[in-house]
């Protein structure tokens, strides 16, 4: 169990319609990220329960969150202020595994499942691979960080406003033969659809669940996650502790 850091806001501000990115000064977490893992962030004091928002990049030893504003938590988060203290509990959970990924690995992302690619490339490039992206949205108004990314990414939307029209798995569809490995964040649905690609073309494929979370520490069960076992029955891994990166074969679907 790791202890609370007291991050300072660097910078906050709006990206697109109800998308806010924060930059934080917090050394101890920014010097121990692993790409794929979250911080638990004390959003006011009103707020029992932290919310969890992936890292998204590490400039150490600033890290930087984006996330969208839901409900009270990320809306506190949103009217934050550079100065402005933030309790986080971090780096929480298990990223992704690139050695699995080959040295051509693909990072896709969903909508608000596009920010922690952004340090999975980085974290890929750092290691020797070449990495791509394949980036998702609803139309063009939601695009972000396109330009953050520093290996090639193609960008899709649903509406065809921007970019490729149609979905990230169309894109992968058509290139999966080109990559070693499949990383995938974003929404149960669009997971699924990549994890049958992947099994499809035998590629190795992580995903990044994404549950409901109480404790965040795999102490109150509220973010299970229902996985296949050996004996081919039921398991339930605690998104919070084991993932939230699983490998797709794992996943029950
Ligand atoms: C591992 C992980 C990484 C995430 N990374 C990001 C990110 O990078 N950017 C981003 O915008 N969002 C991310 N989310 C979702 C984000 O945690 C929720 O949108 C946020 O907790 C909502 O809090 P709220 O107070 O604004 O909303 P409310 O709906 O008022 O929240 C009420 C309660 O439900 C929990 N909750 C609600 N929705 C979710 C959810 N989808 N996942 C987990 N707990 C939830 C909250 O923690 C809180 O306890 C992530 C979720 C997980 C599990
Ligand atoms: S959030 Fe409590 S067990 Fe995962």
């Amino acid at each position: 169990m790791t202890n609370p850091e007291v991050g300072t806001v660097a910078q906050c501000s709006r990206l697109a319609d109800g998308l806010y990115q924060l930059v934080i000064h917090a050394p101890e977490i920014a010097s121990r990220a692993k790409c794929g893992q979250f911080v638990h962030i004390l959003c006011g004091e009103g707020n029992f329960l932290r919310r969890p928002i992936s890292i998204c990049d590490v400039d150490a030893p600033r890290l930087r969150i984006v996330f969208q504003v839901k409900g009270e938590g990320t809306k506190w988060l949103s009217e934050r202020k550079a100065e402005d203290k933030l309790d986080l509990l971090g780096p929480r959970g298990r990223g992704f595994d690139l050695a699995k990924l080959g040295a051509k690995p693909v990072f896709i992302g969903g909508g608000i499942g596009v920010p922690p690619m952004l340090y999975a490339t980085k974290c890929a490039q750092n290691a020797g691979a070449k990495p791509s992206a394949i980036l998702g949205f609803r139309s063009q108004s939601a695009v972000i960080l396109e330009e953050d990314f520093a290996c090639p990414a193609t960008v899709c939307t649903d509406d065809g406003s921007y970019g490729v029209h149609g979905f990230v798995s169309d894109v992968l569809k058509q290139q999966a033969a080109g990559f070693t490995g499949i990383a995938a964040c974003g929404p149960k649905p669009m997971l699924k659809a990549i994890a049958a690609i992947a099994q499809q073309a035998g590629l190795p494929c992580q995903v990044s669940m994404e549950e409901r979370m109480g404790c965040g520490i795999g102490a109150c069960l509220v973010c299970a996650c229902a996985l296949n076992a050996e004996n081919g029955e039921t398991r339930y891994g605690h998104v919070c502790k084991d993932g939230p990166v699983f490998d797709a074969e794992e996943v029950q679907w």
